[in-house]
């Protein structure tokens, strides 16, 4: 039931269908009170905005008009919502209050009597920084009870969706093991609990812990539900860490205290009132002026108190949902880091929490789409952590590099390197120290993400970052194969060498380049798909073809029937294959690797250039990157079709719905 359309770093562009109806992902649900006359905002603006809400069945359940009127009627009657409901089961009264009155099972029964979309379950939500000794019975507990409610919601014939809390305090492994275990039992949401006190006390950094260390155990086919938040300013950075929901009772709350709600943090009426407008653009700021909000707001007419709530819950609505909004095209745009660093600037705890992400850059990195739309910006010192710099690092030991010479080259030199510096003999690798990336190849520098950065002028401190890196990648190279290093005496002879050839004019540069051109196929297919695909034999079959008028790389083709293997796609210089390249990727790269085993049944919806669907992907290539280039194959390991992945290698398996694989041909 959940579909991912569309990713950047851990966020998912995702659809999920619940009982017929759709909600689009990453999204929040408005919390909305049971009681109609007690809901701030009107129903027909929720219903408007929001594709789902929560709303409370404790309380429901407690209050006898309602129960009743839910009992008979339902819940989407007595809230007038009518997309997908989800409600919360008391937990939250629980801690607050210490207790409830009401059974476990007594609140799943209710919840599926009134007909509510998404249930939850009655977990405990132990506060932060409890021993260990309490965090753990009390997670032991909800662990039966989230048993107990799954057996109950089988028994009730699986009407009713539920959400499986994670709880376990701030005791890392304790998370984990809830994590682990309501992993395996078959909830359809993920909330991570008892995370609001550490939001309130802007403990970003322990919700970053919280958030990793869950994502890293729970099944990734299942959306995750950060429960409690409601601030726009953590949206940015927590679904860039993979969580698809959050719910907000902030935008009601903080208007009841003259709080105006902004992506960068939270402002009063109070100190807004002499600026001439709003910095905001939605319907209730272009109408109403501050001063004329905040009149209303410190009225002592009760009734024109009501309405400047009312207005001010509303702003605080829209500012959400416009953050929502931001959030899904920076998505698609492939920004979204751009957009959490910018975020993250607006507070030092904020700052904190993307701090603490690095310390999980292996596990981001596997989730991170391996090609963007947009280039990387470097935005200050937390960009060098970025999950695209720290695959570069791995990757750059994928090229096969026989002749270094190790160059630092002036920060003004326009990128691509290759297209601005002078080119040298064929089998000389020209190492360029770059103080982002560490290391690049000149071979393969019009990839994605080496020339398609900014970086602006770095600090001293910045520019040394990466000196141990170096220093370690060549120290390796030397105790192993020192004779691969060359000094800068060979380097001159080569480039004297080579001097005749290399002329100032565009055209000449580019003519010469041209003879180079197979080695750097080449090297640009190892970095790509981390095998060697062009031996000699193969190399002297092959010719390239540049743009006439750009003269960069544009194909790959037999030289004989002149048919084209790979196109050199412009956006970020990956080898996209044709029916040919993607025969020879199948020759040359051994199984399991860049491939997707599928199902008997659909091979010939595959080999006529059909997608492939999750379900029916049997194996794959486990160290797979969402956006990476795949063969799609039979058990046999014949090739059907190829095409790009929208899912990791983990996440193949782990999925049963949607698409998986965006077939670009079959072999028919
Ligand atoms: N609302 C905010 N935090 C929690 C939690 O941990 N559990 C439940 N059920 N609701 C919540
Ligand atoms: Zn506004």
């Amino acid at each position: 039931m959940f579909e991912i359309k569309a990713r950047d770093a851990m966020a998912r562009l995702g659809v999920i269908k619940i009982n017929g109806k759709k909600i689009e992902t990453p999204t929040i649900m408005p919390v909305v009170h049971p009681n109609p006359k007690k809901q701030t905002v009107p129903i027909d603006l929720i219903n408007k905005l929001a594709d789902v809400i929560i709303t409370n069945s404790y309380i429901t359940y407690t209050t006898p008009e309602l129960n009743e009127f839910a009992s008979e009627k339902g819940i989407h009657e007595l809230t007038k919502f009518k997309n997908v409901i989800v409600t919360d089961s008391g937990s939250f009264q629980l801690s607050v209050y210490g207790s409830v009155n009401v059974q476990p099972m007594e609140i799943i029964d209710f919840q599926e009597k009134i007909g509510v979309d998404v249930g939850t379950i009655l977990d405990i939500p132990t506060p932060p920084d409890v021993s260990y000794e309490r965090a753990s019975r009390e997670l032991d507990e909800t662990l039966i009870r989230a048993k107990d409610s799954i057996a109950r919601r089988e028994e009730m014939g699986y009407n009713l969706k539920l959400n499986g809390t994670i709880q376990g305090s701030t005791h890392v492994d304790l998370r984990i093991k809830s994590a682990q275990q309501m992993g395996q039992m078959d909830f359809d949401i993920y909330p991570l609990g008892a995370v609001v006190p550490l939001m309130e006390q802007y403990r970003y950094g322990d919700v970053v812990d919280i958030i990793l260390n869950s994502k890293m155990h729970l099944p990734s086919n299942k959306p995750v539900h950060l429960f409690g938040c409601g601030h726009p300013m953590l949206f940015a950075l927590s679904a860039a860490l993979g969580c698809d929901l959050f719910d907000s009772a902030a935008y009601a709350l903080y208007a009841k205290q003259g709080r105006y709600l902004t992506v960068s943090g939270t402002k009063h009426l109070e100190d807004l009132k002499d600026l001439k407008s709003f910095p905001c653009q939605c319907p209730i700021c272009s109408q109403y002026a501050p001063k004329e909000l905040n009149k209303m707001f410190t009225s002592k007419n009760k009734d024109e108190r009501k309405e400047a709530e009312r207005l001010l819950a509303e702003h605080n609505l829209y500012v959400t949902f416009e953050e929502l909004d931001r959030i899904k095209f920076a998505i698609k745009e492939g920004n979204l880091w751009e957009l959490v660093e910018e975020r993250c600037r607006a507070h030092p705890k904020l700052m904190d929490g993307l701090r603490r992400v690095s310390k999980y850059m292996e596990f981001v990195e596997k989730n991170d789409p391996v090609s963007k739309k947009s280039g990387f910006f470097y935005t200050g010192f937390e960009s060098m952590f970025r999950p695209e710099v720290y695959r570069h690092k791995q990757r750059l030991n994928r090229v096969q590099m026989d002749k270094i010479y190790l160059t630092n080259v002036s920060s003004t030199v326009r990128k691509p390197y290759s297209e601005n510096l002078p080119n040298i003999e064929c089998d000389v690798d020209v190492l360029i120290k770059d103080p982002v990336f560490g290391l690049v190849p000149m071979y393969i520098d019009t990839m994605y993400p080496l020339s398609q950065n900014e970086i602006p002028e770095l600090y001293e401190h910045e520019k040394k970052f990466n000196n141990d890196f170096v220093n370690e990648f060549m120290s390796k190279i030397e105790e192993e194969n020192p004779e691969k290093i060359m000094d800068i005496h060979t380097y001159n002879y080569y480039t004297n060498h080579s001097k005749s050839k290399f002329e100032k004019s565009k055209e000449t540069l580019y003519a010469h380049k041209d003879t180079c051109d197979l080695t750097r196929i080449d090297k640009m297919l190892q970095y790509q798909y981390g095998h060697k695909i062009i031996d000699d034999e193969i190399m002297d079959k092959l010719m390239t073809k540049r743009s006439k008028t750009t003269k960069r790389l544009r194909n790959v083709m037999w030289k004989d029937t002149k048919e084209v293997l790979f196109t050199i796609r412009a956006s970020d210089n990956y080898l996209i294959p044709a029916k040919e390249g993607a025969k020879l990727l199948h020759e040359k790269i051994p199984a399991p690797f860049h491939r997707v085993v599928i199902d008997p049944s659909v091979e010939e919806f595959a080999k006529d250039g059909k997608s492939v669907y999750a379900k029916f992907v049997i194996d794959c290539d486990k160290e797979l990157r969402p956006y990476e280039e795949v063969l799609v194959v039979s058990k046999e390991d014949e090739l059907l079709a190829f095409g790009t992945t929208l899912l990791n290698g983990k996440e193949l398996l782990e999925f049963d719905y949607g698409v998986a694989i965006d077939v670009r041909n079959g072999v028919n």
